[in-house]
């Protein structure tokens, strides 16, 4: 059997959207979109990279744009591939490091959820910034939501203990120096799971530093809250950049 590559998510597809399930995707999709038009971008097709289980993708496929969505989690793409697409979705298996999809497809670009933050040596994070950049037609807008240092210190208490719908779960970070390990246990329909995924978290200089090495020109950065007054926004900020040319 293959092994699994580092970052993809394994069983914890099968709960992700009962855990984020009070995250308000709609307002994330409405922010981005406002990023975008901000910098003059006129939006037809979008890439949602790392797109988990399509909850950005479908909100925006619905709304009539044409989407593309990828991730190394071939069971969150099971679980995208299986909702309500207004048309046969577009997804596909693929890597941040090496983005399937051709140069300047996309009018925006989005990378939300601290998927970045799976990729543990800032030469990977330059290379996917780079693709993603790449990827960007030109005047386009690449909008990175990094992890957030307040979900490591703070957390949200959702995401760190939760007893509803028959699932429980709880989530721990193991900080170590600004590596991370997240430890989730939880139990559904009597099946108990134990995973660790493993996060950098990348400080506000280091990740101006990447895009700066990946060649994008940061623009914003556009805080969700409380723009969005909804607790699972709280923290978050969406950083807002061009790709070169
Ligand atoms: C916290 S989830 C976020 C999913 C989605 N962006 C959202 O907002 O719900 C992180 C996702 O990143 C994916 N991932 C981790 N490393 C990746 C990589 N190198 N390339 C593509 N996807 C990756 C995982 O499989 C998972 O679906």
């Amino acid at each position: 059997m293959p092994a699994v590559p580092p970052g993809a998510y394994r069983r914890y597809a099968l709960v992700y959207d009962l855990v984020w399930a009070a995250a308000p995707y709609d307002r994330f999709v409405d922010l981005c979109l406002e990023a975008a038009a901000a910098q003059g971008t006129a939006v037809r097709r979008v890439l949602v990279a790392a797109c988990g289980t399509g909850n950005a993708a479908v909100e925006l496929a619905g709304r009539g744009y044409e989407v593309t969505g990828f991730d190394l989690s071939l069971p969150m793409l099971s679980v995208a591939a299986a909702k309500p697409w207004p048309d046969p979705p577009r997804l596909v298996a693929g890597d941040l490091r090496a983005v399937p999809l051709g140069d300047g497809w996309a009018d925006l670009v989005l990378v939300l959820n601290a998927s970045i933050n799976y990729l543990l040596e800032p030469e990977e994070v330059v290379a996917a910034l780079g693709h993603l950049g790449r990827t960007a037609a030109p005047g386009g807008t690449v909008v990175v939501e990094p992890l957030s240092p307040r979900f490591v210190h703070q957390g949200w208490a959702p995401g760190r203990h939760l007893d509803r719908d028959g699932l429980r779960l709880d989530a721990s970070y193991e900080v170590s120096g600004d590596l991370l390990a997240e430890r989730l246990r939880w139990s559904l329909g009597g099946v108990e799971e134990a995973e660790t995924y493993r996060q950098r978290l990348y400080s506000e200089a280091e990740l101006e530093a990447l895009l700066a090495a990946a060649g994008l020109e940061l623009a914003e950065r556009r805080p969700m809250w409380p723009a969005i007054p909804a607790q699972p926004a709280r923290g978050r900020t969406l950083w807002v950049a061009r790709p070169p040319g």
